[in-house]
């Protein structure tokens, strides 16, 4: 090929796509953090200083706190990017989202056993939060209705559940005037005693929560035992208390890997159920979904028929505008993944938790109290006497990037400190394996510095390439 001459005489300015990036003024110079900046940049630059920047955060791959999903299939990517732009409240403009989202609240209400000679209801949420508030709404309003039609008083509503319950029914509690009723967990019961519940229910409660997955150690409620139980006590009383499964977690693992399970709309007093789409349900950030047994457990009143963009569009949610594209991206999960997807996900999820919570147990510094029986995570604590604490285990395993969290338990056992390892479908055999010798390492950098006498200095990380197993190996007999 014969090739022509190049004019290298450039313009005074240069073209800002050839400027090099990382030595611009607009990276050198401070940018105004907390108010609006006078000046432009370009795209290039705003892009770098923010992408930049967010590598200061935690690795998603290595969280292992998060129930969060953090990795989907490229094809998903693929839909999300295509339907970033999409307000899934726009009913009129984009039906076919409209429709995928009925889609997905029927295949939700029927993986959850609704009775198909019901008229069940559901929505999307942006979580689980979203979904809990508009669950503990429409039980708020039912009893009050109940109550009111009886000639009873209806102004100090109650909601029992354990103590081990994820804030947000705190909040749910405290935003919307119920009182919160706790049922206290004990050593060695970390989830709700059904007859330490029952005492705590009366006549002005609005119902019980279940959870399908405790946040603290993955356990399963005993939602059939609290059911009948709670059958018995309301046909003693003439009462009509019902139950909310909080199912964030375990809604899209239990139908799955135990089918058997009784814990969903196959028990009568289960009125509805919320699940974290973006958990289990393997979908990103950003979605939740709550059903209803039958429309009658949904008081009419708290529906909004809004006239939006030229159609009636009845509406029960928090948020009015909200992002389509984890809708999407759930159905997605649906279709592709369909029933025999989902169930082999969630048990080569639970094989992995039980091999986790083996190697952790293994080690002989830790008891597993939640070894991925139910959910597929695994909690476990020091052994007594040890001399050091979770949170400096966890602040060596951040050293080296893992994420995992030591927290308290609940109250009344809340001199318990634990860790938690969350598996998720990001997390390999191999990649579980270097955690556990990380572990391994950090247990016994910890044990050399209590010899010494030390105060714990930042973990260093094991050079790349050092061969598995702990150097400090023999040295742990302290725990
Ligand atoms: C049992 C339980 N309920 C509710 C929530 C809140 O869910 P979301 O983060 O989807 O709002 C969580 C979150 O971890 C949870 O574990």
């Amino acid at each position: 090929m014969l090739s022509k001459k190049v004019d290298t005489n450039r313009p005074d300015t240069p073209d800002p796509d050839l400027a090099p990036l990382h030595a611009s003024r607009a990276l050198n110079s401070p940018v105004p953090r907390y108010q609006l900046a006078d000046d432009e940049m370009s795209p290039r630059a705003a892009y770098q200083l923010i992408h930049d920047e967010l590598a200061l955060d935690g690795n998603p791959l290595l969280n292992l706190a998060s129930f969060v999903t953090t990795w989907m299939e490229p094809e998903a990517d693929k839909l999300l990017a295509e339907t970033l732009s999409k307000n899934s409240v726009d009913e009129d403009e984009y039906p076919q989202t409209v429709e995928i989202q009925r889609r997905c609240v029927n295949i939700v209400a029927r993986l959850f056993h609704a009775p198909e000679a019901n008229q069940y209801v559901g929505t999307p949420t942006i979580g689980s939060s979203e979904a809990i508030h508009l669950g503990g709404l429409a039980l708020k309003w039912r009893w009050r209705t109940r109550r009111q039609a009886s000639g009873l008083p209806a102004e100090r509503p109650n909601l029992v559940m354990g103590a081990n319950v994820q804030v947000v029914w705190e909040k749910f509690c405290r935003y919307f005037e119920v009182e919160p009723r706790y049922v206290p967990c004990a050593e060695g019961r970390y989830v709700l005693g059904v007859e330490e519940a029952l005492p705590l229910v009366d006549g002005n409660t609005i119902g019980v929560v279940g959870i399908l997955g405790s946040t603290y150690t993955g356990e399963f409620e005993p939602i059939k035992e609290l059911n009948d139980a709670l059958e018995e006590l309301n046909a003693e009383k003439g009462w009509d208390v019902p139950i909310h499964v909080d199912a964030a977690s375990g809604g899209f693992v239990a139908p799955f890997a135990y089918p058997d399970l009784e814990w969903d709309f196959r028990l009568p007093l289960v009125k509805s159920i919320n699940a974290s789409g973006h958990k289990y349900g393997l979908v990103y950030p950003g979605v939740g979904w709550v059903v209803w047994r039958d429309q009658s457990d949904l008081p009419e009143e708290l529906i909004f028929h809004v006239n939006y963009l030229g159609g009636d569009q009845p509406t029960f949610n928090l948020n009015f505008s909200r992002a389509a594209g984890q809708i999407i991206a759930q159905y997605y999960n649906f279709l592709r993944l369909g029933r025999a997807g989902y169930t082999a996900i969630m048990r080569s999820l639970l094989d992995l938790a039980d091999h986790l919570a083996d190697a952790i147990d293994g080690t002989e510094h830790f008891e597993v109290i939640g070894r991925g029986d139910n959910l597929p995570v695994v909690c476990f604590r020091l052994e007594d006497g040890c001399r050091f604490t979770a949170y400096e285990i966890s602040d060596g395993l951040r050293a080296r990037g893992w994420i995992v969290p030591a927290y308290t338990m609940p109250k009344d056992i809340e001199t318990m400190t634990v860790l938690r390892v969350v598996v998720r479908e990001s997390l390999s055999r191999d990649l579980c394996d270097s955690l556990v010798e990380d572990l391994d390492r950090v247990v016994g950098r910890l044990d050399r510095l209590a010899d010494q006498g030390a105060e714990p200095e930042p973990f260093q990380a094991r050079p790349t390439g050092a061969g598995p197993g702990s150097p400090t190996t023999g040295q742990h007999g302290i725990c």
